[in-house]
């Protein structure tokens, strides 16, 4: 059946069933290949999106559930001011190394930052400890978000 979904703030109209995960939309029916599909089990965080600015993950996350909330990808997290540092710090530490799971890590980092500017170790490992990477990039990970957490406290967020 016809759904209207608003991703990265512009209205879609897709013609799926309700049960229709939002990965298969966004890849298979609106071409958006940045996230990514990993265990398709809701296991390894590689499909995170945010659905009002939660994380979730997204092939297990039914078009019914996601139409009528704010939907935001990978491809526009960079127009945010937690997902613009994230990505900032991403590039000045060279955090990824295949890169596969990263659009993922993005995401979550970024809900993490938005929600908790100062996030403590504990946040960052409950956040993050379901965004899985097969190449253990975990330390500059939490190097990142250590980073952009205290770019944003010396004011450097509008940059
Ligand atoms: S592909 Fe969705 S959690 Fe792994
Ligand atoms: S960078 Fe390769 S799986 Fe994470």
């Amino acid at each position: 059946m016809p759904y209207v979904v608003t991703v990265n703030g512009m209205r879609r109209s897709v013609d799926v069933d309700q049960d229709t995960p939002m990965l298969w939309v966004l890849r298979d029916v609106l071409g958006m290949s940045g996230t990514k599909f990993g265990c398709g089990l809701g296991l390894c965080g590689a499909c995170t999106i945010h659905l009002d600015g939660k994380p979730v993950r997204s092939c297990i996350t039914p078009i019914a559930a996601a139409a009528g909330k704010r939907i935001t990808t990978i491809e526009a997290i960079g127009g945010t001011p937690a997902g613009r540092r994230i990505q900032q710090v991403w590039i000045e530490l060279g955090v990824p190394q295949c890169g596969y799971c990263q659009s993922g890590q993005i995401m979550s980092a970024t809900a993490l930052l938005a929600a908790k500017p100062n996030p403590t170790d504990g946040d960052i490992d409950s956040a993050m400890s379901g965004n899985i990477c097969r190449c253990g990039t975990y330390a500059r990970i939490r190097e990142g978000i250590k980073r952009a957490a205290h770019g944003a406290a010396n004011g450097k967020q509008g940059a």
